[in-house]
């Protein structure tokens, strides 16, 4: 059951996306976080005396962070914390390690012989453990986790959850094609596959009655499972009332493989469609190579999707079409794909994201949503000039649209991944009535005339003297790592506490 915690009092800078291109930033603020680690009021710090009153706090049984009044001089802020939409806690050990590969050959070489090494629980415990500390250290407080075939590993991986504190979607990874993937890592049977992902679900369900980590149903994607098995998942979805993620249209061999194995259907999501696996619980990671037809699919269903840029040019994917996904009014969030992406930061998703979406912009390169029928481009942004000195003004704008800011993959980073995991109501943004989930950034002092090399900066960042906010997020963003975070809460638990900052 819920556990109580003491009231606390956090003050200081707050920063949240409050839409997509809107950055709120409240100076000196208070927010009040109730025992049950929701937020129970924000208030400017003069007014804070009479707020706590009209709540009948005690200022005696408050806690407060910082405990004392910030001296510091560092430029410090509390940001929501960060939600990664797509991430294989059993590929954690292989993060970084990719060569030339490319989805199919990376799947074959890489990943089901470590997540097959990973039935053997004492390995599966050394793997999620490491990679539930190391997400949580960059800020993650929520993931949507692969973990492997094995219903005890994935097991593991939901306990280590709920002792670290991190929330959390945990999703057995269902895979009965046996023509696709190794006989040492398959299930026999799609009736199996069923079986055995039902037994993981219920086994979550019922070890977390707080609600914090969750199950999810995880087909691997089309290649890995049979059509049987596929429709088998998605019931028992709607039967537990738990969501379902997957993999969509990452890489066009595997487009093309699903297209073949596939006959009976027009598209890779006609076929997850006609299986009942969309709708507004569902969320799919990548989407480079989506038709129109499929991005109206995914859209009138409510499904989501998870961009993962680190993964997409990392396995050299595709570009995945987030501002035409933004502008048809599909739910986006970011995820790091570890271990097709490199890194387990949501910050460096951002990052990446930011890039990705202007390599869209770069000559030669045909970017845009196909339609199904035929290869014409709905949304042509293909350009054979240089971008700067030959494009017209309107084929200038229409490039800089593709553009994201820094508050845009901010955004995406917390309020879309909330969207897309049906968590808008709860985290994501500072409001009354949402839970604490939120990390602690300090960004160092700031230099100025006078600066003695290595002096005050934390990290890579280096924040000059008159930078505005906007210039210090972008600091943040490209230059910032775990070194930035210096404190991480979920529900109002403090799950990451570098005490140093405090003094
Ligand atoms: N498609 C099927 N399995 C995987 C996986 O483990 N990672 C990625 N990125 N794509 C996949
Ligand atoms: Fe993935």
């Amino acid at each position: 059951m819920a556990t109580t915690q003491q009231r606390t009092i956090y003050t200081g800078t707050f920063i949240h996306c409050t839409d997509l291109s809107k950055t709120e930033i409240l100076t000196n603020t208070s927010i009040g976080v109730d025992e049950h680690g929701k937020i129970a009021f924000i208030t400017p710090v003069d007014t804070l005396s009479g707020t706590l009153k009209s709540h009948s706090w005690d200022p005696a049984e408050i806690r407060h962070f910082p405990p004392a009044p910030n001296s510091s001089k560092n430029i410090s802020f509390f940001f929501p914390g960060f939600l990664d939409t797509h991430i294989h806690a059993s590929q954690h050990p292989n993060a970084g390690i990719f060569g030339k590969s490319t989805l199919l050959s990376w799947l074959e070489t890489y990943t089901f012989p470590l997540e097959y090494s990973l039935s053997d629980p004492r390995t599966a415990e050394a793997a999620y453990s490491t990679c539930i500390h190391t997400t949580l250290a960059h800020g993650t407080t929520t993931a949507a986790y692969y973990a492997t075939i094995s219903v005890e590993s994935t097991d593991i991986l939901a306990r280590l959850c709920r002792e670290l504190g991190q929330r959390a979607f945990v999703g057995r990874c269902a895979m009965d094609n046996a023509d696709f993937q190794p006989s040492y890592y398959c299930d026999a049977d799609a009736d199996t596959a069923i079986k055995a992902s039902r037994e993981s679900a219920e086994s979550i369900l019922a070890a977390d009655p707080t609600g914090l980590v969750k199950p999810i149903i995880t087909p691997r994607f089309a290649l890995s499972c049979t059509e049987e098995s596929l429709k088998g998942l998605a019931s028992i979805a709607a039967d537990l009332k738990i969501p379902i993620q997957t993999h969509i249209s990452e890489n066009l061999d595997e487009v093309a493989l699903v297209a073949r194995t596939f006959p009976g259907y027009s598209s890779y999501a006609h076929l997850y469609h006609n299986c009942g696996l969309l709708g507004p619980n569902t969320v799919l990671a990548h989407a480079c190579h989506l038709s129109q037809e499929e991005v109206s699919l995914i859209h009138t269903t409510g499904s989501s999707i998870s961009h993962c840029p680190a993964s997409n040019t990392s396995l050299g994917s595709g570009l995945c079409p987030v501002r035409e996904l933004l502008d048809q009014g599909v739910k986006v969030g970011l995820g790091t794909d570890v271990s097709g992406g490199y890194s387990p930061s949501i910050l460096v998703a951002a990052r990446e994201a930011g890039a990705v979406s202007r390599l869209r912009t770069a000559p030669g390169v045909e970017t845009g949503i196909h339609s199904l029928s035929g290869k014409s481009l709905i949304t042509t942004i293909a350009t054979t000039t240089d971008n700067e000195s030959s494009a017209t003004t309107s084929e200038k704008q229409a490039r800089d649209k593709l553009k994201l800011t820094v508050e845009e993959t901010l955004y995406l980073a917390t309020r879309g991944g909330a969207q897309c995991l049906g968590l808008e109501a709860c985290v994501g943004g500072f409001e009354v009535g949402k839970e604490w989930d939120a990390q602690f950034i300090d960004l160092g002092a700031e230099i100025d005339a006078g600066y003695v090399l290595g002096g005050g900066s934390v990290g890579n960042v280096q924040v000059w003297k008159g930078m505005e906010w906007e210039e210090r997020l972008a600091k943040w963003v490209y230059q910032g790592d775990e070194r930035n975070v210096k404190a991480v809460w979920v529900r109002g638990r403090m799950v990451v506490d570098k005490v140093a900052v405090r003094a």
